[in-house]
């Protein structure tokens, strides 16, 4: 895989520094959920720190608002930085996306961004699958290098698509099925086992589209209606009472998942197994999360549920990497160019 230059090459003695981190956290009544992102993003910020940087101006979205928003400023995630690294030389602008000219990779803001700055760092790793102002625009302005969160996420996850330990288990499952099937066709042939439950495995057993047989649920926790409090039962897949719904895996199926887990040598997850907000339907999710953190495998958690579920669980230092990426995770196993490294020089 091609390798851009990096943050630790780069001669930021004195220089302004922009850096692009992703800094897109959920938030619940204007406070941060989950800090995942901010942690992550900190260490490249303290190598530029470290590193005698005139300047250190952060930039990232938050959410998805279509111009300046209260809902969606940077004010939280702003103190949360500052609060960690408490230096003067750092500055956080307003979320990029109260600009309309970002998502659309507009010159002018591109422009606006880079004024005053020397040197760009490239660390969103959970945005370079987009062409933006802050990601592309800005890269083509100034010298560029990845940052420290950036190169570690592409070496993790670039693992899987080279020489893996074999059994490699790929486990899939979560609602948004057409993202992940691009991810299933580009590894599931090379994997030894494709384990697939959630919303994924309604889908599939209707109509495999993929060329390679999956393992599917033999069990599922049915409900008699879409709520955390429904009434529920175990039932084989097949006999799901009529006007029920499957919103988990059952039990014969998380020892079944768990048995293939135990064998891998190579393990990817992305998304979980059932409605697992509910706690009754979190046990195939919780299942699946503490089989691959016992697990010696190699193992890669990508996407925001699955994330979560570990981060919950308290399980999310057993596995071996945990990408704070979502699309860009599944856009780089599918095998897609992330314009927000290609546009970063070579090493
Ligand atoms: C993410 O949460 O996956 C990234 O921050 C990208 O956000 P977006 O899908 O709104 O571009």
């Amino acid at each position: 895989m091609r390798r851009p230059r990096s943050v630790r090459d780069a001669d930021v003695y004195g220089k302004r520094v922009l850096v692009r981190s992703d800094l897109n956290v959920p938030l619940e009544d204007g406070r941060i959920a989950d800090d995942t992102r901010i942690r992550a993003a900190l260490p490249t910020l303290r190598l530029l720190l470290d590193r005698s940087a005139g300047a250190v101006t952060v930039c990232s979205h938050l959410g998805r608002p279509r111009g300046p928003d209260p809902a969606y400023a940077i004010e939280p995630v702003r103190q949360a930085v500052c609060a960690a690294l408490d230096d003067a030389r750092v500055t956080v602008l307003e979320n990029t996306r109260f600009n309309p000219g970002e998502t659309k990779n507009d010159p002018s803001f591109a422009r606006e961004l880079a004024d005053g700055n020397d040197v760009f760092v490239e660390d969103a790793f959970g945005s370079v699958h987009r062409a933006h102002a802050s990601t592309v625009g800005v890269a083509e302005l100034l010298p560029t290098y990845a940052g420290q969160l950036l190169e570690r996420e592409l070496e993790e996850l670039g693992k899987l698509l080279g020489d893996v330990e074999r059994p490699f288990v790929l486990i899939s499952g979560g609602a948004k099925v057409e993202d992940k099937l691009g991810v299933l066709r580009n590894l599931g042939g090379k994997a030894d086992a494709v384990l697939v439950g959630g919303k994924m495995a309604e889908e599939l057993r209707e109509k495999n589209p993929l060329p390679f047989e999956v393992v599917l649920p033999t069990d599922v926790v049915a409900a008699s209606e879409f709520a955390a409090d429904a009434q529920t039962k175990v039932v084989a897949y097949d006999s799901v009472p009529g006007g029920w719904l499957g919103l988990d895996i059952g039990p014969e199926t998380c020892t079944t998942f768990a048995q293939y887990v135990q064998q891998a040598g190579t393990i990817f997850w992305n998304g979980p197994m059932g409605v697992f907000e509910w706690p009754r339907f979190a046990e195939g999710t919780k299942a699946v999360a503490e089989a691959v953190a016992q697990s010696d495998a190699f193992s890669v958690v990508g996407g925001a549920d699955s994330a979560r579920a570990l981060q919950e669980l308290g399980l999310a230092d057993d596995v071996s990497w945990l990408s704070t990426g979502g699309g860009a995770a599944l856009e780089l196993l599918e095998g897609k160019e992330l314009p927000g490294v290609a546009v970063i020089p070579e090493a």
